[in-house]
């Protein structure tokens, strides 16, 4: 299957979307939906919108070779990703808290494009070289969206757990991410500009989103939402266990639902990401604009509502609208997109 790499013109919206030194961007996309994947039939082939690093590695994570006894997490940026790497890890390392402590999550679970795509000071390791010697079980993260995932995924299918957070809160924590990692210029207003116009980095979020949610009753697919960890994290928890074929006591269960509390994750040194945001802040001469904030920021379902205005929610469920109608989208994936905030506290 060949990856189309578009090189975004300059525009407006382009320099609006700029961030650190990447000003250049390129739309990825597949040359044609994949034939012989019967799934294939249910995605939408939407480009997705990338720093031009991406290119160096599009073509090469669409061939690499897939391990049946993979684990793969798949979700949109700020989806409780790291969250969800940590509970499926633990649950598939038999809780093995000692080894979890002395790696941090990302070297147990290496993101597949890089950091160094999205972190752009942040030194592109060969992460594809270092996974294809790894021993298995390899535990793969991406946010890359299904159609850009390795095509051997659909034929060897390994266990793949997907994570989707409603887009308010996604954008909201996405934007601090930008502001104060990611070197974003623009104001919050520019930020939602960009998101509408899908030149937030990996968009189309609803795309995204949606193509697993309809892939959600094959075998090999857990499809998870943050909203649900929050609301009953052992649920979750027990859900996901069934699905690797673990088995715990309610001791050990309860163990880890305390493991992955807000409270314990945020000043998990191996889980929270502070050493590799005072690394970035090194690497790139900058430091965070609000001093304050952290990678592990406020873990809410609904934080959107005390931090973003009226008119702006109004926008992004108008957006939610015409996306699910332009992609044809399950009525009961709205739900997902828009949830109402009841979370919140
Ligand atoms: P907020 O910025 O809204 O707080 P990702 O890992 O995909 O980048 O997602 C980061 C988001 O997940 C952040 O959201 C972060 O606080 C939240 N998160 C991480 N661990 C969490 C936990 N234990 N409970 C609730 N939210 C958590």
């Amino acid at each position: 299957m060949s990856v189309i790499c578009e090189k975004v013109p300059q525009s407006e919206m382009v320099e609006k979307a700029s961030y650190d030194d990447v000003y250049d961007f390129v739309l990825v996309k597949l040359s044609e939906r994949p034939k012989d994947i019967p799934v294939a039939r249910k995605w939408s082939m939407d480009p997705c919108f990338m720093p031009i690093k991406h290119e160096r590695n599009a073509q090469r994570i669409v061939d690499f070779r897939v391990k049946s006894d993979d684990i793969w997490l798949v979700g949109f940026p700020k989806s409780g990703t790291n969250w969800s790497q940590e509970l499926i890890w633990m649950i598939c390392n038999n809780l093995d808290y000692e080894r979890a402590t002395k790696l941090t999550v990302s070297e147990r679970f290496p993101l597949i494009e890089a950091e160094g795509v999205i972190m752009n000071n942040w030194p592109l390791k060969d992460i594809l070289a270092k996974l294809g010697s790894s021993p298995s079980p390899r535990f793969i993260k991406s946010h890359l969206p299904c159609q850009l995932l390795p095509t051997q995924l659909w034929t060897v299918g390994p266990k793949i757990v997907y994570i989707a957070r409603n887009l308010k809160d996604m954008v909201t924590s996405c934007y601090h991410q930008y502001v104060n990692i990611q070197g974003f210029k623009g104001s919050y207003d520019d930020f939602i500009d960009i998101v509408l116009d899908k030149k937030m980095w990996y968009s189309s979020y609803h795309a995204h989103v949606s193509n697993f949610f309809n892939m959600r009753n094959e075998k090999n697919i857990l499809f998870l939402t943050y909203e649900d960890m929050k609301k009953d994290l052992m649920g979750v928890i027990r859900k996901t266990s069934k699905f690797f074929g673990k088995n715990y006591s309610n001791e050990q269960l309860e163990g880890l639902v305390k493991h992955l509390s807000f409270a314990n994750i945020s000043k998990n040194p191996s889980v929270n990401k502070e050493q590799m945001l005072i690394d970035y802040e090194n690497a790139s001469g900058r430091k965070r604009k609000d001093e304050s904030f952290r990678f592990i920021r406020r873990g809410d379902g609904g934080a959107y509502l005390d931090e973003m205005p009226k008119e702006v929610i109004e926008k992004l469920d108008r957006f939610t609208e015409s996306e699910m109608e332009r992609l044809g989208c399950d009525p009961e994936v709205r739900k997902i997109f828009y949830f109402n905030g009841q979370l919140l506290g």
